[in-house]
């Protein structure tokens, strides 16, 4: 896509410049609108029918005209649809906000939107000024040092990587060719999914989780739901130390966008002192496209810059060093139908 294309999408609508980047301005009151509605339930109590606003305010504990506003004001972007008499139904879109629904979003609405998050984004000039973390600078910790301590943000946290990952994780199943692999060990894999949906497509293959203690339990939940837990094993550990040994194939999925280039070639080093000759390790991650050309990723990389201590998207130049780093080269580059690649590397 050329500079002319990034321009078109928003000078699409015809808008003039000034209307249109007021549009984007106001993406903030939609942002948040979405977080209300996912952190009160309302998809999930309006379910497969119509509901007045009345009691679906009892049963979300709302005032009834504020709710009404909330959810008018969603129909205007989309999201659920008014009928008479101030009843609501769910469509496609406000049926991602219901939670255990395959496809939910309603996770990633609530990092979205928890306090701590928009505190961190309302101080992004601290960071674009210094280079240095908004979250730090508003909780005065690291995030992860934060949601230790704190097991509702944890838990909205955790949900969200969860409602991610199933966005990404059939899409990694379906890109990459796991079938040779015998023991697969997840770093950093949150509560499993990604391995889940590995292990069920790959019935011979085991898995080992591996993840800081915070995480260790709610994955032991998912994993024995998703009924894999038999042929996976979980082991608490810090990354950054080391990893554990005995897999062939070990996943870094969305873990070095959260660090610095030191501290990611470590997480990269660690993986690949485990891994066997011929052994593969896979990093899943964004590959930044070059200038003018729209990607996602490219906003994400200002949450990551907002959120984390040092963590940045990255390019395939950038992956390249990373690897050279820990004496590995890339091996092949496999594109998914989520945001994500999966950019291989054989240890010699
Ligand atoms: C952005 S989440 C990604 C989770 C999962 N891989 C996914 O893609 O959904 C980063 C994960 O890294 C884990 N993590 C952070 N520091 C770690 C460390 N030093 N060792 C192991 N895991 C770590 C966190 O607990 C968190 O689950």
């Amino acid at each position: 896509m050329s500079e002319a294309n990034a321009e078109a999408k928003i000078i699409e609508s015809g808008s003039p410049p000034a209307v249109a980047v007021f549009q984007l301005l106001t993406g903030k009151w939609v942002s948040q609108a979405i977080y209300a509605a996912a952190e009160l339930g309302v998809a999930d109590y309006v379910g497969e029918r119509e509901r007045t606003v009345d009691e679906l305010a009892r049963e979300v504990n709302a005032d009834p005209d504020s709710l009404y506003r909330l959810l008018r004001g969603l129909t205007s972007v989309g999201i659920f649809v008014e009928g008479e008499g101030r009843r609501f139904r769910n469509n496609a879109y406000s049926e991602t906000l219901r939670r255990n629904e395959p496809g939910s979003i309603r996770g990633f609405a609530r990092l979205m939107g928890v306090d701590i998050s928009w505190r961190a984004w309302g101080d992004i000039v601290h960071s674009v000024r210094t280079g240095q973390s908004a979250f730090e600078h508003v909780a005065g910790e690291t995030a992860f040092e934060y949601i230790s301590t704190r097991s509702f943000e944890a838990e909205v946290v955790n949900e969200a990587m969860t409602s991610l990952s199933e966005l990404a994780a059939q899409a990694v199943v379906d890109a990459y060719d796991f079938s040779g692999a015998r023991t697969i060990v997840d770093v950093g894999g949150g509560h499993g999914l990604l391995l889940s949906a590995i292990l069920k497509a790959n019935p011979d293959a085991k898995g080992v989780l591996f993840e800081l203690p915070h995480a260790i339990e709610g994955a032991r939940q998912l994993l024995a739901d998703t009924g894999i837990l038999q042929r996976t094993e979980v082991v608490a550990g810090d990354g950054l130390e080391s990893v554990v040994p005995g897999g062939d194939v070990y996943i870094l999925k969305h873990i070095i966008h959260d660090w610095d280039d030191e501290r990611s070639i470590r997480f990269i080093r660690n993986a690949a002192a485990a891994l066997p000759s011929g052994g593969k390790l896979l990093l899943i991650e964004a590959v930044l496209t070059p200038p003018n050309v729209p990607h996602f990723a490219k906003l994400l990389d200002l949450e990551m810059l907002v959120m984390s201590q040092g963590g940045r998207e990255r390019t395939l130049e950038d992956y390249e060093r990373l690897y050279a780093a820990a004496g590995l080269k890339i091996s092949n580059v496999y594109p998914t139908k989520a945001v994500q690649s999966i950019i291989e590397g054989v240890k010699p």
